[in-house]
């Protein structure tokens, strides 16, 4: 269910979904980042839309998009370069989500690259429940098959594991910012200061005007509850039923009530050896619910 493209000038390969072809991935990367572009860089379902809605409520003063997201925030390899430049830049920054892998997405030293993760556990069984809602996806339902692909790799963009690795690897780089849905769920407020800092310090002293009155205000616009109950906002272009919804629970340790034990840990084992050479295995040691067994201090 997933294909390989190749990058138009590196050659390097990745796989995507059946609805990207090659040459969506031509014209995408014909997009020239600029100084002012922030792009929302992810790993599927690990959080974006959520760093979407926050971001675009710290640079727009609180105020809530209209109408569907990707007409407001362009997914690079659905949209593409031509859409994504017609996204006007001129009063607020251009936001663009992707889920290139790192050395793909568009480079500018002056733009700003917020990349968000989630434990693989999660990201693994909520991948689940956003492809069962799709019928283009009718065959990889399966949920064994599903997370055997995941665990392996073999899911978009060349799975899930190399992509954290490559952005983790960028974490200290002065325009990246890199973000765990984990901290997002412990501490919104925290968080969402963080970011408002890292786009600029004027967003982060408009947060903290009045007894924190803006920040309240995203903080409330961007919770789960009010995601899931604005009507105004399409987040998904595409339909789903109504059982199977794009904004669907939002916790941490749902993997509880769907992996096996041996599920489980298989996908430590993932952790353990594909994070130990960077370090991001220990990313959810002292928070979050990702590990079967306590981790001794
Ligand atoms: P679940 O399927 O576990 O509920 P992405 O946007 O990268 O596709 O990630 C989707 C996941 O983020 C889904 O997880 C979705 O419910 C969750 N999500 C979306 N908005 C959220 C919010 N405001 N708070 C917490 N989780 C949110």
């Amino acid at each position: 269910m997933f294909f390989t493209l190749k990058h138009p000038v590196t050659e390097d390969t990745s796989k995507f979904g059946k609805s990207i072809h090659q040459k969506d991935i031509d014209e995408a990367l014909q997009y020239k980042a600029g100084p002012t572009d922030v792009f929302i860089c992810s790993y599927a379902k690990t959080g974006t839309t959520w760093l979407q809605n926050i971001a675009w409520l710290i640079l727009h003063h609180g105020r809530d998009m209209q109408g569907c997201l990707r007409d407001n925030i362009p997914m690079l390899e659905f949209d593409g370069s031509n859409f994504t430049n017609q996204i006007d830049n001129t009063e607020y920054p251009r936001l663009i989500k992707t889920h290139f892998k790192q050395s793909w997405v568009p480079f500018h030293l002056k733009a700003k690259y917020l990349y968000i993760t989630r434990n693989p556990k999660d990201a693994m069984v909520s991948m689940y429940f956003h492809y069962k809602g799709f019928p283009q996806y009718l065959d990889a339902i399966d949920f064994d098959k599903l997370f055997d692909m995941f665990a392996q790799g073999e899911t978009n963009i060349n799975g899930y594991f190399d992509h954290v690795t490559e952005w983790y690897e960028k974490r200290n780089e002065s325009n990246v910012l890199f973000l765990l849905y984990e901290n997002l769920k412990q501490d919104a407020e925290g968080q969402i200061l963080g970011i408002a800092r890292f786009l600029g310090e004027e967003y982060y002293e408009a947060l903290l005007k009045e007894d924190r009155k803006l920040l309240k205000v995203i903080v409330e616009k961007s919770s789960f509850k009010h995601m899931k109950n604005n009507s105004n906002v399409k987040w998904t272009s595409a339909e789903r039923p109504a059982d199977l919804p794009f904004i669907r629970q939002g916790q941490v340790g749902d993997w509880r009530n769907h992996l096996s034990s041996e599920q489980s840990k298989i996908m430590e084992e993932m952790i353990k050896e594909k994070g130990a050479t960077s370090g991001w295995s220990s990313l959810w040691d002292n928070h979050g619910d990702v590990w079967d067994e306590k981790i001794p201090n």
